[in-house]
């Protein structure tokens, strides 16, 4: 019996966000819109994106005793996340410096903070809280020993979702115990290098080379492509006006794990997973943006 389909060890960051006409050059300044400061950080999205849609979720992080940890405290509460892994202390609550566009494009530069010193040891702790999920998940705003300790504490009947975001070259046993290993096409690039190939088919044969069991490319406006050792299947875009894509694949990774939980088949999940995600670029901010299990099955 597990008590969690989905635990989620990542980050958790205060977005510090400003909408822009256009992004600055190198040297230049701009004006832009009144700050927002909002609930963030790609590993509380996801579990505050499951948490929303109804999964039996948890989190594993760090934050900073402080007012961006008590935001993002309260965001997990309201969501319905268990927080028991959430630890406090050690450095103040990571910073995502965010702008985006009129057409819903961002950029974001992190400052890890407490994120930085969420430990092995700290992993190592929570045993029994990765023990007691169906699906463990993960992203890359950790230190990667962390991300790596939690592949050493999964027990058979976990299953591992990665999103390596932001992107960086991973050891093997990482990739391997990926299932899937979920990447846009930026990730896909850093991961492969110059063999990547050329199109979404092509990425995906090359990174299921590196060892995951399956695959799934997220490809915005064209939908998403998953795969695994049975073979390929495009999955269509839902078409939406996007007014901020912040925290999008965050929702995409979170839903598809939740189904991936309720034993739904790759290609089913990553489907539901991408109307999450449109429904999540057509309101500002993150984990604010994400639908319910109502309001999906009301679009
Ligand atoms: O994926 C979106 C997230 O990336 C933001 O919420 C920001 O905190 C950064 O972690």
């Amino acid at each position: 019996m597990h008590d969690f389909d989905l635990v989620v060890v990542g980050s958790a960051n205060a977005d510090l966000v400003i909408g822009v006409e256009r992004r600055p050059a190198a040297g230049e300044t701009v004006l832009g819109s009144d700050l927002a400061v909002h609930p963030g950080g790609k590993g509380a999205n996801q579990a505050v994106a499951a948490a929303r849609l109804g999964a039996r979720t948890a989190l594993l992080a760090r934050i900073g005793d402080d007012d961006h940890g008590r935001l993002l405290l309260d965001s997990q509460h309201k969501a319905g996340v268990d927080t028991a892994g959430v630890l406090v202390g050690g450095a103040p609550t990571g910073v995502a410096l965010i702008t985006v566009d009129p057409s819903g494009d961002n950029s974001i530069v992190v400052s890890p903070g407490a994120n930085a010193e969420l430990t092995p040891a700290d992993v190592r702790a929570a045993a029994g809280l990765l023990r007691s999920a169906r699906v463990v998940s993960t992203q890359l705003e950790i230190p990667l020993e962390t991300v790596q300790e939690v592949v050493r504490n999964l027990v058979p009947g976990n299953r591992f979702v990665l999103n390596p975001s932001p992107p960086r070259p991973l050891p093997q046993d990482l990739l391997a115990a990926a299932d899937p290993l979920i990447v846009n096409e930026h990730e896909a690039h850093v991961l492969l290098g110059d063999s990547a190939g050329a199109t979404p088919e092509d990425w995906a044969t090359a990174l299921l080379a590196l060892g995951p069991g399956s695959v799934v490319i997220t490809l915005g406006a064209h939908g998403a492509l998953v795969a695994d050792a049975a073979g390929m299947e495009r999955v269509p875009a839902v078409q939406v006006r996007a007014v901020d894509t912040t925290g999008a694949g965050d929702a995409f990774t979170a839903a598809l794990a939740w189904r991936l939980a309720l034993s739904e088949p790759l290609s089913t999940a990553a489907a539901y997973a991408a109307r999450v995600a449109a429904l999540a670029v057509t309101k500002a901010g993150a984990q604010e943006s994400y639908p319910t299990a109502r309001e999906i099955a009301a679009d």
